[in-house]
């Protein structure tokens, strides 16, 4: 029997938005007991992007959002799917995607949130493939956009010190050439949720005067595990993606990998063999931007011209749940 190649869904535009106020590792020198020293040299991090207290995640994502969509050509009405990746979402009810949607005037589409965490814009990327090949629509968005700042424990400098607000989205269409998305691997492990979590907050421990005092409302991590399991997992899926998609290192042009720390950088890099001259680092700037991560970094990477129409690039992700994503794409 004939093997039908995979229908190919291409990234036709990308768009970040970043917010103004920039806080460095000097500032936090003065909020907590830490040094710009420690930061840089267990992280790679110099200074992050804080959002405005106004400004929330559909308010980010509609930056990026325009911004994507002007460089693929697309006006709001013609987005049929709207995924918005997100581990911050502006309140419960409604999602974040139907606020954006509204905000946007995207009046065709279907529009949900996706929870991967730090994985979500790749999760989210997948999916949209997935409803395009099966002809569900023509055009979709895929944002990740994250206000971390809102979940920061401030007063906790083991987790502080590392995460960052911002947005990043794409524009897809189903593909026309040799351009596209070439493989995925996407895998979760619930058992270690616990690793990287809000312990309240939710339905099950509701917010309340003692959640508050406690500040169990608020991200708490196990830097150490999350760290081993990151560089694990990050492997795994850069492995996965690209034997896929029958490529090596050598055939990449760009790795993206998330943005969480240098070393966990490093070390992805190491496995898949690509040199660092081939590794996209924004971490320094942005800190950690979770679901913002990947693409916030794609959009510069092009706009850098480091990538452009034809590129190999292989962008791999992890998070908390713990999710975790490889993907090859043909820009
Ligand atoms: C958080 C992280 C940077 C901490 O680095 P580490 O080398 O594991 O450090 P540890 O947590 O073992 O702490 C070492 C010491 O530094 C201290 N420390 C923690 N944060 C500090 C800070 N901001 N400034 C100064 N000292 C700090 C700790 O209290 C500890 O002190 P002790 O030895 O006296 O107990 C690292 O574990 C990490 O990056 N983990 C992954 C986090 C991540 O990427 N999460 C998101 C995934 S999507």
């Amino acid at each position: 029997m004939v093997k039908h190649p995979k229908p190919l869904v291409e990234i036709a535009g990308t768009g970040r938005y970043l917010p103004e106020r920039v806080l460095t590792n000097e500032d936090l020198e003065k909020m907590v007991e830490t040094s710009d020293q420690w930061i840089r040299d267990r992280t790679g991090i110099r200074e992050r992007r804080i959002a405005r207290d106004d400004e929330g995640a559909a308010d980010m994502a509609e930056r990026a959002a325009r911004a994507a969509m002007a460089k693929a050509g697309v006006e709001p009405g013609e987005i049929d799917i709207l995924i918005l990746a997100t581990a911050t979402p502006d309140r419960w009810l409604p999602s974040t995607a139907c606020d954006l949607q509204a905000l946007l005037g995207a009046g065709n589409a279907m529009a949900f949130d996706l929870a991967a965490a730090c994985s979500g814009w790749l999760y989210g990327l997948t999916m949209a493939e997935g409803y395009l090949v099966a002809g569900r629509g023509e055009i979709a968005l895929v944002v990740g956009t994250e206000k971390m700042s809102s979940i920061v424990n401030w007063e906790d400098r083991a987790t502080c010190i590392l995460f960052g607000d911002g947005a990043g989205a794409a524009v897809l269409r189903r593909a026309t050439g040799e351009r596209g998305i070439l493989s995925s691997h996407h895998k979760s492990d619930g058992t270690l949720g616990n690793l990287l979590y809000r312990p309240a907050g939710g339905a099950v421990i509701p917010m309340s005067p003692e959640v508050l005092e406690k500040r169990d409302h608020l991200m708490k991590m196990s830097g150490r595990e999350v760290f081993k399991n990151a560089v694990r997992s990050m492997a795994d899926a850069a492995d996965q993606a690209l034997q896929q998609a029958g490529l090596t290192g050598d055939d990449i042009d760009l790795l993206i990998p998330h943005q969480a720390n240098m070393r966990i950088i490093n070390a992805t890099a190491k496995y898949t063999g690509i040199p660092m001259e081939k590794v996209y680092v924004n971490v320094d700037r942005y800190g950690n931007m979770s679901s913002a991560a990947i693409p916030v970094a794609l959009d510069e990477a092009q706009e850098e011209g480091l990538v452009g129409p034809g590129s190999l690039i292989l962008l791999v992700a992890f998070g908390a749940g713990f999710t975790w994503s490889g993907m090859t794409i043909r820009l």
